[in-house]
């Protein structure tokens, strides 16, 4: 008997890596990226509190986190103006997505999503075995109208949207996410995933009742806190499906260092306006390099900017391929007609210095 024994599911999910990371990429290249701009992390960093609170943390770190995150829990219940028990605590939107997903999601059923969307989502559902049903994107927008309608047509327990967009970085007002979900079907949860939010234009919050069933709300300290290698995530939701999350997450998840980086992190506001600012600022700039070499950037709610190259996938890869040999780290959406685009973290003036010195040599070796 061959050993080991695989579920039938896990038997049959792809070998492959869904995500290769900027690391992989230098140890094939034998050279480190100069610009590191491809997976929207925060390059102007974490706030100092957040970074000393951490360094005071460390020599506690052969302690446990605290598994009920309660610290965290309070100040984070206190910013929202919700209860504590409104609030799961998790390894990062990615871990509470999967989470979410082994909470709802069985052999067989449906789920949906936007084609081309946020693809870790996707990756939790095919390993738990749901279904996915995907829609378009209507002018490179994720859709709540056709998303909705689609859930109510394959009866789907889950439904995912993400305000503002990754990898379009579009965003609809969070008045029109309420105004849609009068159209959610019965039965069918709402997962709002509100990654970019702090990045995105006042209103663009949906205003959604801490304790209605149908939505949950996903934050992170990745973005605009500058945190991702800390992993540190949350979820807003009714007090009934926050519980349930205790009955599959793992308790002890998360670290003592990340959860005291994190509670400093949202003290500091002065520091969260600056990262604003500096992101505002690099958006201004990603927009002008593309328009100085014949391109147009797409509106951005997020700590990104989506480049239209003007013409197919072929030629954005190869637009991509050229940034990365030039030592430019960025990505691209995976799926038509989005990807005619590339896409470009905010950086710093110097990370856009180089980026602006590269484009053109991409664009040329691409054939433009
Ligand atoms: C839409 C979206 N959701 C979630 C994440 C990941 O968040 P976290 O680092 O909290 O897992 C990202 C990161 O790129 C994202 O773009």
């Amino acid at each position: 008997m061959k050993t080991p024994r695989y579920t039938p599911l896990a038997a049959a999910l792809p070998a492959t890596v869904p995500f290769v990371g900027p690391e992989t990429q230098e140890r094939q290249r034998g050279a480190p990226f100069t610009a590191r701009l491809g997976a929207n992390e925060n390059v102007f960093g974490p706030s100092p509190r957040a970074i000393a609170a951490m360094q005071a943390a460390a020599a506690d770190i052969w302690m446990y986190g605290d598994p009920e995150s309660f610290d965290l829990r309070q100040a984070l219940a206190q910013h929202h103006g919700v209860s504590p028990a409104n609030i799961i605590v998790g390894e990062g939107i990615d871990c509470l997505l999967g989470y979410l997903v082994r909470l709802l999601v069985g052999p067989g059923d449906a789920v949906v999503t936007s084609d081309g969307a946020y693809p870790t989502f996707n990756y939790h559902v095919a390993g738990f075995g749901g279904v996915l049903h995907k829609v378009p994107y209507v002018d490179d927008h994720e859709d709540p109208a056709s998303l909705f309608a689609k859930a109510a047509e394959v009866d789907a327990k889950l439904v995912y949207l993400a305000n503002p967009d990754n990898p379009m970085g579009s965003w609809h007002t969070g008045a029109d996410i309420i105004a849609a979900l009068d159209t959610l079907p019965d039965g069918c949860l709402l997962v709002l995933d509100e990654a970019y939010i702090e990045c995105a234009p006042k209103g663009t919050a949906a205003p959604v009742d801490i304790n209605d069933p149908r939505v949950i709300r996903m934050r992170t300290f990745s973005k605009i806190y500058g945190m991702a290698g800390a992993r540190v995530g949350y979820g807003m939701g009714a007090q009934d499906l926050i519980t349930a999350f205790n009955k599959v997450r793992n308790h002890f998840g998360m670290n003592r260092t990340a959860q005291a980086g994190a509670l400093a992190a949202l003290a500091d506001n002065d520091w969260l306006v600056h990262v604003q600012t500096e992101i505002a600022n690099a958006r201004t700039r990603i927009a002008d390099i593309a328009a100085a070499n014949g391109l147009s950037a797409l509106p951005s709610a997020t700590n990104f900017v989506t480049i239209d190259c003007g013409r197919d996938a072929t030629f954005a890869k190869a637009v991509l391929d050229g940034l990365i040999a030039e030592g430019i780290f960025v990505r691209m959406p995976f799926v038509a007609p989005q990807n005619r685009c590339i896409r470009i973290s905010c950086g710093r003036p110097q990370d856009l210095d180089a980026f602006a010195d590269a484009l053109p040599k991409a664009l040329h070796a691409a054939g433009s």
